[in-house]
């Protein structure tokens, strides 16, 4: 099987794919001892190079994960043109590649966001095709009745599509707070609060809770993060169906932060 050299490329976490092809265009790239063309598609057993460097000797040190709890007011994106704190400034350097989100929160939502600098890892846990859901726990202004919740769960239009929670459980609350915990299968932007605008509600609070087998560790303070350790990798892995190429760099912690959860291939 082939696939385009710029995404096995940045797949092996050297950068964008847009990054990628001006590398190529650039004449960094080899294919099998020759400059690369725009377009060139490989398979596994092309030898590739960069500056002259084959690949296999300057790839990343293994599949790291980081799990961070996102404080509010920070975004999801490498820049800001309005200089606003981003998710990327307190992660570790890495060496090599770079560190890739795993989809996005707003900037108002707290909790549970995972980087690797595995681009396959990334693209895996973030398709919809995989079957990976993500647990919300969510603060509105009042009480959803059971019509509301009914509909929440079996389809609304927002903008177009029909988008659905695929659980919604009341937890508590007193007052004008209630809160809810919701399930998506997907991750479309602003999904959790357009659901509720649907029906007449405001979001307050929206925080990520769970992201498929990972949950958010109770011991993680706001802002700060934590690099999974690798038995959690190998058997977050496992779950999505990829292979552990390498062997340990960390010790794992002594903490899990998965809980059981089923194979998804
Ligand atoms: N849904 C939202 O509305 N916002 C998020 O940040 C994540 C899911």
């Amino acid at each position: 099987m082939t696939e385009k050299l710029q995404k096995v490329l940045a797949d092996r976490g050297l950068g964008s794919r847009r990054q990628m092809e001006r590398w190529i265009a650039a004449g960094r790239i080899a294919v099998n001892g020759r400059p690369a063309a725009i377009g060139a598609r490989v398979d596994a057993t092309d030898e590739i190079a960069v500056d002259g460097r084959n690949l296999a000797r300057a790839s990343t040190p293994g599949c790291r994960v980081i799990v961070l709890n996102k404080r509010a007011g920070v975004i999801v994106s490498r820049r800001d043109p309005e200089g606003r704190p981003t998710v990327f400034d307190d992660l570790p350097t890495l060496r090599t590649g770079r560190w890739i989100s795993v989809g996005r929160l707003d900037i108002a939502t707290t909790g549970l966001l995972l980087f690797t600098n595995d681009g396959g890892l990334a693209h895996a846990l973030s398709h919809p095709s995989t079957g990976i859901d993500r647990e919300y726990a969510v603060r509105v202004a009042g009480m959803l009745d059971d019509e509301a919740l009914g509909r929440l769960t079996k389809g609304v239009d927002v903008n177009g599509r029909v988008e659905s929670f695929s659980d919604i459980r009341y937890y508590n609350g007193s007052g004008t707070n209630h809160w809810y915990h919701v399930v998506l299968m997907e991750g479309r932007n602003h999904e959790v609060r357009d659901l509720f605008a649907s029906q007449g509600t405001v979001v307050s609070r929206l925080k990520r809770v769970r992201y498929g087998p990972v949950v958010l560790p109770a011991w993680l303070p706001r802002g700060a993060w934590e690099e999974m350790g690798f038995d959690d990798v190998a058997a977050l892995r496992s779950i999505l169906g990829m292979s552990e190429e390498r062997p340990p760099r960390k010790r794992s912690p002594s903490r899990s932060m998965l809980i059981p959860y089923p194979n998804l291939t």
